[in-house]
């Protein structure tokens, strides 16, 4: 038996701990090494490397659940590394081998076991893989040589004060081009959405909604989780994005499949601001795997107020089904009828 830390794991915010041991592999010369865990968090690197000169990086993100009968698991971790593969070729990196990259999660997950959070503390532990370039570039290319490294630590909810109807604001700024870096999980995108972060909570806003940068009419997402909306008759609409600038969420897919397995019908297309600005959603929601499913209680934008008409003052009835019976599969307590519970 484990004997997990002493934290106070009913109160973590969504924070950086080191914990026992992160996992890193080297890439050089056309070939990733035998890969190892490390207890050293601190990486030294020339100052020319391309990870601070041209934010030549990737990352994900994925969490380890305790479950109530003492085991540990995360969930489709395999979506993950498929993903982070496609963010690596995009920025010309070296894919990590996606066999390996489920099995280092295993690795590190299970090395860090005593710091897995107890079962219904509501914290979980946060599993971070992300990949840098190490090698020095001075033009803008490739660096010849990379880091993948996962690095792990305990976290409460991702949004302040836990689950809470939220309050989204239309932000002014976009968050990826047209056929850009959105559909894909680099630093890139998310250091450049700082400043409209804080100017939106500046203005009393826990997030920002982004628009289409095209046309400014379809609603894509916001700076770190999908948004979902239901019908006034309990249809799911998930946003696509005319321009795949929206990040491919594994919590979002797994949701259309469980709305579809509650035989809720699902329709996937793009959504207008315009349509939610007309009142045509009774209830909204970001899915993510930091944000799970927050309920968002209203829009703004400008002098336009969009208020929810459930999910206002408490979670809505749809978005509290979705969120049970997915947190119930990750946890253990539903059946996993899609085999996506990865136990470690
Ligand atoms: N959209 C953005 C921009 C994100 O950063 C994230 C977080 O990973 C998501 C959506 C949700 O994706 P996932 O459900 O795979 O965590
Ligand atoms: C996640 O949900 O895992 C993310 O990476 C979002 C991030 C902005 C914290």
């Amino acid at each position: 038996m484990t004997q997990i830390k002493n934290l106070d794991w009913e109160n973590l915010d969504f924070a950086y701990q080191s914990t026992d041991y992160s996992y890193v592999s080297n890439w050089s010369d056309g070939a990733w090494d035998a890969g190892c865990l490390t207890s050293e968090h601190t990486i030294t690197l020339s100052e020319c490397a391309g990870i601070y000169q041209y934010c030549q990086e990737c990352f994900e993100g994925l969490k380890a659940y305790a479950t109530a009968d003492g085991g540990i698991v995360c969930f489709r971790p395999e979506l993950n590394a498929v993903r982070m593969s496609a963010s690596a070729t995009r920025l010309e990196m070296p894919p990590f081998p996606e066999k390996r990259f489920v099995s280092a999660v295993e690795q590190v997950i299970d090395a860090n076991a005593c710091w897995v959070p107890p079962y219904g503390s509501g914290a979980t532990l946060y599993v971070r893989p992300f990949m840098i370039a190490t090698g020095e570039v001075l033009g803008v290319a490739p660096a010849s040589a990379y880091q993948f490294r996962i690095l792990v630590t305990p976290v409460g909810p991702y949004f302040k004060g836990g689950i809470r109807p939220i309050r989204l604001t239309v932000s002014p700024y976009d968050r990826a081009a047209p056929h850009g870096t959105g559909n894909i999980k680099a630093g890139l995108n998310y250091g450049m959405s700082i400043k409209a972060t804080m100017d939106a909570h500046r203005a009393g806003f826990d997030e920002n909604l982004y628009l289409d940068a095209q046309s400014r009419t379809y609603v894509e997402e916001t700076g770190g989780a999908n948004v979902l909306f239901v019908t006034a008759d309990g249809a799911l609409v998930a946003p696509q994005s005319p321009t795949d600038s929206i990040l491919h969420s594994i919590t979002r897919r797994s949701l259309v499949q469980v709305a579809q397995d509650l035989g809720m019908p699902v329709i996937e297309r793009p959504v207008s601001w315009h349509e939610v600005a007309e009142g045509g959603f009774a209830e909204c929601g970001l899915c993510g795997t930091a944000a799970v499913i927050s309920p968002v209680a209203e829009i703004h934008n400008g002098d336009i107020v969009v208020v929810f008409p459930q999910g206002h003052d408490e979670m809505g009835p749809v978005m509290g089904r979705l969120r049970e019976t997915l947190t119930g599969i990750q946890e253990g307590a539903l059946e996993d009828v899609h085999g996506w519970v990865h136990t470690i």
